[in-house]
């Protein structure tokens, strides 16, 4: 470890580098991932604020209304527009469902879709690995027609379990098309940060390039688990971890489809005790799904990641008393909030490895401290967001070269150093100069550890950048894990 010097800009730089270097030397070491459950299509829209303006004119009062107290769910379009305006003033990420087909498929009428793209947690990983050339990737598809399917990577590294005379088998997911099958179309609506928006006599700026959702998919929001996926869990034995997301959306009404989840994680324990499992969490609108994701998927896993927000909803329903309020984030204070939150979170779940990103910094609270390597964990935020800003910067997964090369380009946040800063205050006196020197500290029985984020200035995708972190990171831990004596892995 190095003294006890404050990390400045050329000594993030030079973490970034050495955390590009060291990962890239030991992805080999993986022999695959699972990326499961949902996977979708995003027909993508830019959006700009006069084009809202205009249609929220007819009833700018009921949508400002319902911006007030949001529904969180669309029956018609004065809650689509409601959630869009709402994500837009706030700068929030939110994903809603549309209860309604018919007004799902009034969406194209109404905007300009400007692309299809893979969509979904699973799918959205699965591609962001198959480009960092991680040798098999098994991502689980509820539905699987051509155009599905297309939107993978090529290459043959995604398999998908199919079951053919009674055997499982692994089959390129390309070859694996069922064409009957259903095309699932999610709503993504792009903004940009700084615009102006004005509804009746509100106005606001945007403050952050970010995404609205609008969701109508029988399959996913159910949590349908494909047949052959769900029957072959010797597909843990050719991997080395897995990635779990896609029940923040899960409808309330089956809720009990959970379990047909929990069974196949410990299935896959069973399979391959040395399994490493990550939970993403996913914004959550319904704080009884929340609840159980919480108290049943949690305790199945070995690392689970969110963002503040959705930090922010899991502590409602956990402890309300603590009271994190978004609120009460006001830029450049953020830091000691959300450490706070997430010590007493994983303190309260038993969770071993906490990951919060926000845009700016990531911090990760590591409890299971036998054999923990912090650098290691340091590395694994850095490649996350290295993984990121290439994607935020090109909109298309360009492999580890050009992340590396790229990322000399993209200039480190100042908000998350002066956040760094910030939380180094905050620490206990003894942790502090450990972690100005480092960015991380043993605090009591745990490792805190902070990474300051890339700042791409005008990015060509706002949507999938926490997928393209969120596995970049997993990667990085699951090839860490592979260096350990079997005992403390
Ligand atoms: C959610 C959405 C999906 C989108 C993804 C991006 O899972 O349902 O459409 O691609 O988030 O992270």
């Amino acid at each position: 470890m190095r003294g006890s010097v404050i990390m400045d800009e050329d000594s993030w730089n030079l973490r970034y580098a050495e955390a590009l270097r060291d990962i890239a030397s030991r992805i080999n070491a993986v022999d695959g991932l699972i990326t499961a459950y949902n996977t979708n299509i995003d027909a993508i829209y830019r959006v700009h604020p006069s084009t809202i303006e205009e249609m929220v004119k007819p009833y700018s009062r009921e949508v400002l209304g319902r911006i007030r107290r949001p529904p969180r769910r669309i029956l018609d379009e004065r809650d689509l527009l409601a959630g869009l305006i709402l994500c837009m003033m706030e700068g929030l990420g939110e994903e809603w469902l549309i209860l309604d087909p018919e007004v799902s498929d009034m969406i194209p009428e109404y905007f300009a879709r400007s692309e299809l793209r893979m969509g979904g947690q699973a799918g959205n990983m699965a591609n962001v690995l198959a480009s960092l050339e991680v040798p098999l990737i098994i991502p689980h598809v509820a539905q699987l027609p051509k155009i599905q399917a297309d939107l993978f990577i090529d290459g043959g590294r995604i398999q998908v379990p199919r079951i053919s005379d009674g055997r499982i088998l692994l089959v390129p997911v390309r070859e694996a098309v069922r064409p009957g099958d259903k095309s699932l179309i999610h709503h993504v609506f792009e903004f940009h940060r700084g615009r102006r928006l004005s509804i009746g006599d509100f106005t606001a700026e945007i403050p952050r390039d970010n995404r609205f959702i609008a969701t109508y998919d029988d399959y996913n929001t159910r949590l349908e688990i494909d047949p052959s996926f769900r029957r072959g869990s010797e597909i843990a034995g050719k991997v080395d971890g897995a990635i779990l997301a896609g029940y923040h959306f899960l409808r309330e009404d089956y809720l009990g489809r959970i379990e047909a989840s929990l069974k196949q994680i410990r299935e896959w324990r069973k399979v391959n005790p040395r399994l490493f499992i990550h939970l993403e969490l996913g914004c959550t609108p319904n704080p009884r799904v929340r609840k159980e994701i919480v108290e049943k998927v949690f305790p199945l896993v070995d690392s689970v990641g969110l963002n503040e927000q959705e930090l922010a909803e899991v502590m409602e329903v956990l402890k309300p008393s603590h009271g994190m309020n978004l609120r009460d984030l006001r830029p450049g204070e953020t830091s000691p909030i959300i450490y706070e939150a997430a010590m007493v979170l994983s303190r309260l779940t038993a969770v071993r490895r906490l990951t919060v990103h926000t845009e700016d910094y990531s911090i990760r609270i590591v409890r299971d401290t036998l054999g923990i390597q912090p650098e290691a964990e340091l590395y694994s935020l850095l490649f996350g967001s290295a993984v990121a800003a290439s994607y935020a910067a090109h909109g298309r997964h360009m492999g580890l070269k050009a992340v590396e090369s790229g990322l000399k380009g993209i200039p480190l946040s100042l908000e998350g150093m002066r956040e760094f800063e910030n939380l180094a205050g905050h620490l206990p006196a003894d942790a502090r100069d450990s972690f100005r020197a480092n960015g991380f500290a043993k605090i009591g029985e745990a490792w805190l550890i902070f990474s300051v984020n890339r700042d791409v200035e005008d990015p060509a995708t706002t949507t999938g950048l926490g997928d393209a972190s969120t596995s970049a990171m997993v990667l990085a831990d699951a090839s860490a894990r592979r260096s350990l004596p079997l005992n403390q892995s």
